[in-house]
């Protein structure tokens, strides 16, 4: 029963896909298709059930940093409230494989068995998200950039994943990145320039914000903040 639900869910996830696919050339097409349908199975058969309940219980030492309801206490440390639970059990996991690199999150992750971090991950996806605005002239230059890209300069438009509202997609573990500060999404962007961060699966976000300059990033960073 799981199993058909589970390609139910594949097969209207990839529905969705094809308006967004029409815009890409076939090669980027197949290695899309490709790309996903291994991060679905992948993460079909890794991820443990999550409880929530536990995870409150369970989340007393990240609430130093990241609220009581995963809304951080300073800009330093990133939100998690509302963020999809398969990017956050994927993250908890990079860090405590250092896949993704952060001294003081390995210290935090490394203790977590699998089911603590679907825990954890299932009770702050649960949470209510941040809600940030901004100034009109940051909107319409933002808007531009993140939902068209930039063709002359090969930037692909952040909405093809991360969706118009910056929701991200679960089943593909994309983050929803709205809601979030805008000095943490800009210090990822530049990790991510940098390949200080490579975790993302394929490089997705290795070949995209190799083209954004500095001004692109503080842009997009305060943007995204506020797109709901
Ligand atoms: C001392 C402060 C601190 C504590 C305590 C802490 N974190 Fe973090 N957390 C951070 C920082 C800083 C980052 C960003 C690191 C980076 O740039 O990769 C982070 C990042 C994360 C991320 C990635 C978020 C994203 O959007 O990619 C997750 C998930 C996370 N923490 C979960 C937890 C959990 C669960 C705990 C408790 C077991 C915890 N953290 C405890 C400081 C903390
Ligand atoms: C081809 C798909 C794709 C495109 C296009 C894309 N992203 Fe991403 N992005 C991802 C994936 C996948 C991740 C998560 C990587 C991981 O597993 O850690 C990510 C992560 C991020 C994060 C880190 C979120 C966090 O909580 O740490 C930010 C910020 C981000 N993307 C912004 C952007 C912006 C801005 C653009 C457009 C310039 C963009 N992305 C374009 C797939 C994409």
């Amino acid at each position: 029963m799981n199993i058909i639900f589970a390609m139910l869910k594949v097969l209207s996830f990839l529905a969705s896909y094809v308006i967004v696919l029409k815009k890409w050339n076939i090669m980027n097409k197949l290695l899309l298709i490709a790309s996903t349908i291994t991060i679905l199975s992948l993460s079909y058969f890794v991820q443990a059930k999550g409880d929530a309940e536990a995870g409150n219980e369970k989340s007393g030492t990240c609430s130093a940093c990241h609220g009581t309801k995963g809304i951080s206490l300073t800009n330093l440390y990133p939100n998690l409230a509302g963020q999809h639970a398969s990017y956050l059990e994927k993250q908890l996991l990079d860090y405590k494989t250092s896949v993704r690199i952060n001294p003081i999150m390995l210290s935090f992750a490394r203790s977590l068995s699998t089911q603590d971090i679907a825990d954890l991950a299932a009770y702050y996806s649960r949470q209510e998200a941040a809600l940030y605005s901004v100034g009109p002239g940051i909107v319409d230059a933002g808007q531009k950039l993140y939902m068209g890209g930039d063709k002359s300069r090969g930037i692909t438009a952040c909405s093809a994943c991360h969706g118009p509202r910056g929701a991200g997609l679960a089943l593909a573990t994309f983050p929803k990145i709205s809601g979030q500060y805008p000095a943490y999404i800009k210090t990822q962007l530049e990790s991510f320039r940098s390949a200080a961060r490579n975790n993302a699966p394929n490089n997705m976000m290795s070949d995209v914000s190799a083209k954004l300059t500095d001004k692109d990033i503080s842009l997009l960073s305060k943007y995204i903040s506020a797109l709901h």
